[in-house]
């Protein structure tokens, strides 16, 4: 019944390539959501797991995936090599209108038992803060439907995330960052002794400042109790309030920034991270462009096996349609202040778009390319010519 179900998707979408082998097929087979565009419903209408080797051979043609997305595929595969694959298409193999499919290359929550299990969950909860307040809480809201599954499934749920960019707190050696030494080396030799101590103590309130202790009140908030917090990422409070859990219980751990490994992606901490649970859910959107420990190491350090949380699967489907179907006039929106991070994104989207608006910070390096003046506003310098290009490319 499944293989038939899987020869008749093919058989639909196989208008560029040769038919695989009935052999082929049993390792063939694809992770289908049917997504109707009209009303935004989807349902699942063939499940199951695809090779990625059998993916890259046949998909691309069956699909014509690399045509709609190109580059997705050997990014997707070369990222995710164990799981199966993302792709858009029509029932028909066009690659517009009704009933877009999306294939997912990752596993999702769904796909794996996690009842009794550790679960590794990172998710962004860098939120914006104000006198110790939690602004917005957006992010912390957009987790809780992996969150809740996984708890209702009886896993016991490990979160963790990043907030902020603190010093790195939990260093026996506290560290001042480049620009904060550059700043001193340029005041009076004599002064620059106590320039240095006074940053390091004002460092030291960093544990307070970025602590994700809030997150914890607030979640707790959300989910009616159940969060227990843990002092530090994986120190000795984490390890105790980690190994207490029981199926159901929710433990966040500290900011994982307070330790310098999480940015530099040190394969120790990524272990220390992963050896509290069994499973990793990659849940952290915002931050997934970011190879840290608590994003790529531990899997890539310390083989978790890994899947992605609803979130991170809300936003390929979201994304995917977007970018490959349209509704026009097709206009983006693009906010932040590091152009750098950007760079790809504004290239491709130029070509996709009717209108792109650039606003927030990275707004003022396009004025400033532009002639006008900005004042003290910020500028990234060395990007200005970057911008001219693309308000050229963008009025070519
Ligand atoms: C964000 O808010 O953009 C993400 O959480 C990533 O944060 P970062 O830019 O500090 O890495």
């Amino acid at each position: 019944m499944f293989f038939s179900a899987v020869l008749a998707a093919l058989c639909c979408f196989s208008s560029c390539v040769e038919k695989p082998s009935s052999d082929e097929l049993k390792v063939i087979s694809y992770n289908i959501r049917v997504i109707n565009s009209k009303d935004g419903a989807n349902e699942w209408k063939y499940r199951a797991e695809a090779s990625p080797a059998m993916i890259k051979d046949y998909a691309p043609d069956i699909f014509g995936l690399q045509e709609a997305m190109p580059g997705h595929l050997e990014y997707l595969t070369e990222t995710l090599p164990d799981y199966s694959y993302v792709g858009v298409g029509r029932e028909d193999g066009k690659m517009e209108g009704e009933n877009m499919a999306i294939f997912y290359n990752k596993k999702t929550i769904e796909d794996i038992a996690v009842a009794g299990k550790k679960v590794l969950v990172r998710c962004d909860f860098n939120v914006p803060l104000k006198d110790g307040v939690i602004t917005s809480d957006k992010r912390i809201v957009e987790a809780l439907p992996t969150i809740k599954y996984l708890r209702d499934q009886g896993a016991m749920v490990i979160l963790c995330s990043h907030m902020g960019k603190p010093h790195n707190v939990f260093d026996a050696k506290l560290k001042l960052d480049k620009k904060e030494i550059a700043k001193i080396e340029k005041l009076p030799a004599e002064e620059q002794e106590a320039a240095t101590a006074a940053a390091l103590e004002k460092a030291k309130g960093d544990v307070k400042k970025f602590s994700l202790q809030v997150v914890a009140d607030k979640l707790n908030e959300l989910l009616g109790g159940g969060v227990v917090f843990a002092n530090d990422t994986v120190g000795e409070d984490a390890k105790a309030k980690v190994a207490a859990m029981k199926p159901g219980d929710i433990v966040l751990l500290q900011n994982t920034r307070f330790t310098a490994g999480e940015s530099k992606n040190d394969p120790e901490f990524s272990k220390a991270l992963a050896s509290f649970a069994e499973i990793f859910v990659n849940d952290a959107f915002g931050t997934a462009h970011r190879a840290h420990a608590s994003t790529a190491g531990v899997v890539q350090h310390a083989g978790l096996p890994a899947v992605c949380g609803y979130l991170i699967q809300k936003e390929i489907s979201v994304m995917g349609k977007a970018l490959s179907d349209p509704a026009r006039p097709f206009v983006a929106i693009l906010g932040g202040a590091k152009i750098e991070d950007k760079l790809n994104v504004i290239n491709n989207l130029i070509e996709k778009v009717d209108t792109l608006i650039i606003g927030g910070g990275m707004a003022f390096t396009f004025l400033k390319a532009k002639g006008y003046e900005i004042g003290n506003s910020l500028l990234d310098e060395s990007k200005i010519d970057y911008c001219k290009d693309m308000m050229a490319k963008a009025e070519a």
